[in-house]
């Protein structure tokens, strides 16, 4: 849709420096779902991954005070077993990163990451659009065997 072709550019550009960040041979991708997400007051969103893409993330249109933020939770359910008490929450002891965002803020991150949204507690929507990437050949060009290559 030509409304949307802005925004499809900014998230093409974005996936791009995330898979050179990370070092990834540079591979077409392509936008597998993409939807919005309005978050009305007293509402949440469950811990959740995205299953099946490689990257997934967020842009940002309408948060406010009380609705700015993101979770991303540590995936490695053994880090639960011992969880001694903390004096204060830093990103050497806890469980979750909280990251505030802004309109005009887009997220991209790994697929697999969990991660939620807490209870909006502000009078007006939160309105974002989420979508997933994954590689466009994956099966037939990167999910060769790892062995015997050199
Ligand atoms: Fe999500």
């Amino acid at each position: 849709m030509p409304e949307f072709a802005a925004l499809i550019t900014r998230i093409d550009a974005a996936v791009h420096n995330v898979v050179a960040f990370i070092k990834i041979a540079d591979a077409p991708f392509r936008i597998t779902g993409c939807w919005v997400n309005v978050l009305g007051p007293g509402a949440a969103h469950a811990t959740h991954s995205h299953p099946n893409n490689f990257l997934s993330g967020v842009y940002y249109l309408q948060t406010q005070a009380g609705t700015d933020t993101i979770n991303f939770h540590d995936p490695r359910p053994q880090t639960a077993i011992i969880r001694p008490p903390v004096t204060e929450l830093t990103a050497y002891n806890t469980d979750q990163a909280v990251v505030t965002v802004s309109d005009g803020t887009l997220l991209v991150f790994t697929a697999w990451l969990p991660h939620s949204v807490s209870v909006n507690t502000n009078a007006r929507s939160r309105i974002s659009v989420s979508f997933n990437v994954m590689f466009t050949a994956y099966d037939t060009t990167m999910s060769l065997p790892l062995w015997g290559q050199d």
